[in-house]
């Protein structure tokens, strides 16, 4: 399966492929633009930053974007649910309180903010996810997958990275191989969930839309979608759009590519979050109201942009549920 979707996807390569920023100047979707991009092979993209994690190497680590360790879970668990501590207390019960103070008096709580972290409201209640069945797209490194279950659900974790899957894995024994563009011929996924999640990969193909699609089809009527897409602020500006233009066009090898973005890093700790903006052929910013006007499409009922009140936000992270 993955050998074949890498050749259809390599020979399209092979042919140079229109990119919307740096040949039609085009950052901002429309659903007009539907159709006109080619698919480029999405296997390889994020690759080797989820590579350089499980390598433990320095700004690929340790990072809010990427950490699976527990002390990051709980991070994540208090930025859906509001509530500190979860997986602390689970581990030192009693003496959770103390840990806790120890870690903040060690100044590790603050280590742990590298790379920024999520202004959510509503909340999730602590509850909800328990028993839900969970599908999360794009998983990544698996830190999403992981936050799901340390909240009792049942999760299955799909990717098309090779050390993504390795990493999700880990945790998570119902992980696979699987592009956005190929939910359609899965009948088994088809309104098949209660919650889906799908974080920062929509805007990184070539159809932001039919993905979009694609992924809100495995939702069961009554359940959730959450997904977080680029904003139209931070990445059309002048600094994201040259750099990713001399990534594409001068860096040529695995290494160049990694010192160019050490080189911009204002922070080494932080390289992950450049080389994810800049790794992706497709990097789209969507507006608002086109993003909820696909849930509304795809018959979501009610839709929160869940950070709309975020200052200086650079996503969106939009939650519908299916009528
Ligand atoms: C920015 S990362 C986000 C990872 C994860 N959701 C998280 O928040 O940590 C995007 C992920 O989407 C995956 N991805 C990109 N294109 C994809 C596609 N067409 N089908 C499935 N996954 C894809 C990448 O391999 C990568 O792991």
């Amino acid at each position: 399966m993955i050998d074949q979707a890498n050749r259809v996807n390599k020979n399209i390569l092979s042919t140079v492929l229109p990119n919307p920023d740096f040949d039609d100047g085009l950052t901002i979707w429309d659903d007009a633009y539907s159709g006109q991009y080619q698919p480029v092979v999405y296997a390889e993209q994020f690759d080797g930053q989820w590579r350089l994690f499980l390598e433990r190497k320095r700004g690929y680590c340790n990072h809010t974007g990427v950490e699976t360790s527990d002390q990051y879970i709980d991070d994540r668990i208090y930025e859906l649910t509001g509530i500190q501590d979860v997986m602390l207390r689970r581990r030192f019960g009693a003496f959770a309180g103390m840990a806790s103070k120890l870690s903040k008096m060690a100044g590790k709580q603050s280590k742990r903010a590298v790379g920024g972290k999520l202004y959510l409201e509503p909340k999730f209640p602590l509850d909800y996810f328990q028993g839900k069945k969970c599908l999360d797209i794009g998983c990544g490194a698996g830190r999403w997958t992981r936050t799901l279950l340390m909240l009792d659900a049942q999760v299955k974790s799909v990717d098309v990275g090779e050390n993504a899957l390795r990493s999700t894995r880990r945790f998570n024994a119902d992980t696979e191989y699987l592009d956005i563009f190929d939910i359609q011929s899965r009948a088994d996924l088809h309104a098949a969930f209660d919650f889906v999640l799908c974080w920062g990969v929509i805007m990184c193909t070539h159809d932001p839309k039919i993905a979009f699609q694609q992924v809100a089809s495995t939702v069961k009527p009554g359940g959730s979608l959450y997904v977080m897409v680029y904003a139209p602020t931070y990445h059309v500006s002048e600094f994201v759009r040259a750099t990713r233009l001399k990534f594409h066009r001068e860096c040529k090898t695995a290494e160049e590519k990694q010192n160019f973005v050490m080189n911009i890093a204002e922070d080494p700790d932080n390289a992950i979050n450049y080389m994810d903006m800049l790794n992706t052929f497709y990097n789209w910013t969507i507006p608002q109201e086109v993003v909820t006007n696909w849930f509304k499409e795809a018959g979501f009922k009610s839709v929160v942009v869940l950070n709309e009140h975020e200052p200086h936000n650079c996503a969106w992270h939009v939650l519908g549920t299916k009528a």
